[in-house]
């Protein structure tokens, strides 16, 4: 692959550019709090440099020069030096707090799975285990770059709030939450967690012990549709605090970290393999965008890319099969209203941290499944409990059922298909760890 420097933001849906050296640069600047259909993804340019990871187990300094943080920081005139420093003291805080700091996660072929699934030996299923990363998801790589960009622009006096920094503000269920906190607390920098009445007393009491202020979020007679999670929060941030979660139409740089992940991936698995496909449960659409664009990036060719969604909740789903008949799925952005609304019915399942009702970064993937001739899968709850299950009884990894969901999505996608998926690698994350 080649290495690919970070230019310029722009919207998915209107089009419009901010250069990546701005500062604080989450939204659109044509997004407003009536019209929140607009995202920011990152452009870049690919000159003939063959891209070398640095020699590091940090995925963010491993992968450093693909950052856009790292773009970012360089036009404010920070060496590659002082980069990668600024990148290793941020992980050595995160580290003090989290008890281990950012480190590539293991990523291999799983033999019991890979039997109990009915592999044959030529192929066979590959896990990730994100389930011992930073705070127990994936969810703090999004995190890490958004915090890097804050401490960064605040450090150069690039910020506006002088001493008094605004509090940092997410809406989550879970493991957003508590990755957000644990950064917040390295940074020392306080933060306001948005949660649903229904949030489990664990992640209620690891939020406390973080020192997160905590707010408990019922709907309103009055509230639009959508989470009142995601109200609260967005009224929080229009009073001034700082958007620290992970849906990139609020802050566009959780997408940059999020792309770690697939970079690691990728150069994990052996150069002598095919990996035919990878299933990657989806909730709000980040984690699995960041796969996609890492694939973008490397140019990865016959990988097929498969969003995970189960029955109680697949608006994904439903955008894409919405695209296809409004003129495709390829950078469909701009027909959001057409494909794009919140679930109506109350989301339910066993997999209970992809239940967002939107799917907040819906673009990206569709343009990611539409590039590897990939497609969406919705799980019935049966496989959702099946795959916990079964993950549980031979994975060895104490996975949680939305950590398990992209294997839900493998076992669904065998039910429905007769292919000969016996033959072929295929990969899933397990994403997240059982709390209890
Ligand atoms: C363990 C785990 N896996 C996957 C997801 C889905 O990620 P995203 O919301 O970015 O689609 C979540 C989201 O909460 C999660 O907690
Ligand atoms: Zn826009």
């Amino acid at each position: 692959m080649k290495t690919q420097v970070i230019e310029h933001l722009q919207c998915a849906v209107c089009g419009a550019r901010v250069s990546v050296a701005q500062p604080l640069s989450w939204r659109c600047p044509q997004a407003s709090n009536q019209d929140r259909h607009h995202v920011l993804h990152f452009v870049g340019a690919s000159g003939d440099e063959v891209f070398q990871p640095q020699d590091s187990e940090n995925p963010f300094v491993r992968y450093q020069k693909l950052l856009a943080w790292d773009a970012f920081a360089a036009q404010h005139a920070a060496s590659l030096n002082e980069r990668r420093e600024f990148i290793e003291r941020l992980d050595a805080q995160v580290a003090s707090v989290a008890g281990v700091g950012f480190r590539r996660t293991l990523f291999a072929r799983h033999e019991e799975l890979s039997k109990a699934l009915g592999f044959s030996p030529a192929g066979g299923l590959w896990v990730k285990d994100e389930t011992h990363n930073v705070a127990g998801s994936q969810k703090a790589r999004h995190l890490f770059t958004e915090l890097l960009h804050l401490l960064f622009a605040e450090e150069k006096g690039l910020a506006p709030w002088g001493a008094s920094r605004p509090e940092l503000a997410i809406a989550s269920c879970g493991n957003a939450a508590i990755a957000a906190s644990t950064l917040a607390a390295s940074a020392q920098w306080p933060i306001r967690v948005f949660v649903p009445q229904s949030v489990d007393a664990v992640v209620l009491n690891t939020l406390q012990a973080l020192g997160a202020h905590i707010e408990v979020c019922g709907r309103q007679p009055t509230d639009p549709a959508g989470d009142p999670c995601v109200l609260r929060f967005q009224e929080h941030v229009a009073r001034g605090s700082l958007p620290f979660g992970v849906q990139g139409t609020e802050n566009a740089w959780c997408l940059d970290g999020g792309r770690m992940i697939g970079f690691e991936m990728l150069e994990q698995f052996p150069s002598t393999e095919h990996l035919a496909r990878i299933f990657v449960q989806v909730g709000g659409g980040a984690f699995a965008s960041g796969v996609g664009d890492a694939m973008r990036i490397a140019e990865v060719q016959n990988t097929q890319l498969h969003a995970v969604q189960t029955q109680g909740c697949s608006p994904l789903a439903r955008a894409w099969s919405r695209a296809q008949q409004t003129g495709g799925t390829l950078n469909a952005g701009a027909r959001w209203n057409e494909c794009m609304w919140p679930w109506e019915e109350v989301p339910t399942s066993l997999a209970d941290g992809i239940l967002d009702d939107e799917t907040y970064d819906w673009i990206s993937i569709c343009d990611a499944m539409t590039r590897t001739g990939g497609f969406p899968v919705v799980s019935p709850e049966s496989d959702v409990v099946a795959a916990f299950e079964l993950a549980q009884k031979s994975s060895g990894i104490n996975v949680s059922p939305t950590g398990a969901a992209g294997l839900a999505g493998l076992m669904t996608y065998v039910a429905q298909n007769k292919g000969n998926y016996e033959q072929e690698n295929i990969a899933v994350v397990f994403s997240g760890v059982l709390r209890s």
